[in-house]
């Protein structure tokens, strides 16, 4: 039996949020742990891996990575930072040049379907020619990822790849999967390692579930 592309989170592994060190400041406001740092940091460790195998063993392996902001970036550090530890099969070292996209799709816990992009056309201009590595947090109803990777192709990159922290098990996706992914989880909206509801939440440590008392404390 092959090994499945990520870790199967389901609600029958979550974590009392007695057995982890949280802020105080989210006590009443997220039910029980999903994903505790220390796995995702060991998941990252990985995915950098098979992201760096996959590179092209040539004269100067480069890449570049870009974030998806604002979610993306705890995962997009912790996983550059693991990717400059590595090298190629030849054992060169792997140059990277770091590339930040901002997005913006989400009202509450729903999809606007609308995404807005922060890059100007010349700033865009600079992906032409380009191995591409898209760091994104979450895959959910896959919309946000389409329209980045229609935009990008008008600009012509040599290759473009995207890997995602989390994809969620929802019936609402479009069926997009992303080359490397961590972990898929169920259909829940999670908070934390930079993912956030309205702004809060992205100095949590851990991948959380949200509680009701959190969704009305900072509903808008
Ligand atoms: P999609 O377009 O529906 O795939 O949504 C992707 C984007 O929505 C991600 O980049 C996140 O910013 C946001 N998002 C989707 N689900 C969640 C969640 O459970 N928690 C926090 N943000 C989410």
């Amino acid at each position: 039996m092959s090994t499945p592309k990520w870790i199967d989170v389901t609600t029958e592994n979550l974590y009392s949020l007695d057995h982890f060190v949280i802020p105080s400041h989210y006590e009443q406001e997220i039910e029980s742990i999903l994903i505790p740092h220390g796995i995702i940091m060991d998941r990252v460790e990985k995915l950098a891996k098979l992201i760096a195998a996959d590179i092209p063993d040539v004269e100067e392996p480069s890449l570049v990575v870009c974030c998806v902001l604002k979610g993306g970036h705890q995962f997009f550090a912790d996983l550059i930072n693991q990717i400059k530890k590595l090298q190629t099969a030849s054992g060169k070292s792997i140059k990277l040049s770091l590339e930040f996209l901002k997005v913006k799709s989400y009202h509450n816990e729903q999809s606007t379907g609308e995404v807005s992009f922060s890059l100007t056309k010349n700033e865009l201009m600079y992906y032409k020619g380009k191995n591409i590595l898209i760091v994104e947090d979450i895959i959910d109803t896959g919309r946000t990822m389409q329209k980045i990777l229609e935009k990008l192709s008008e600009y012509e990159p040599a290759s473009v790849k995207v890997t995602s922290l989390l994809i969620k098990k929802t019936p609402l996706s479009n069926g997009y999967i992303p080359d490397y992914v961590g972990f898929a989880i169920p259909d829940a909206f999670v908070v934390g390692y930079a993912l956030d509801y309205n702004e809060h939440f992205r100095d949590l440590d851990h991948i959380a579930v949200i509680s009701e008392h959190g969704k009305e404390a900072y509903a808008l």
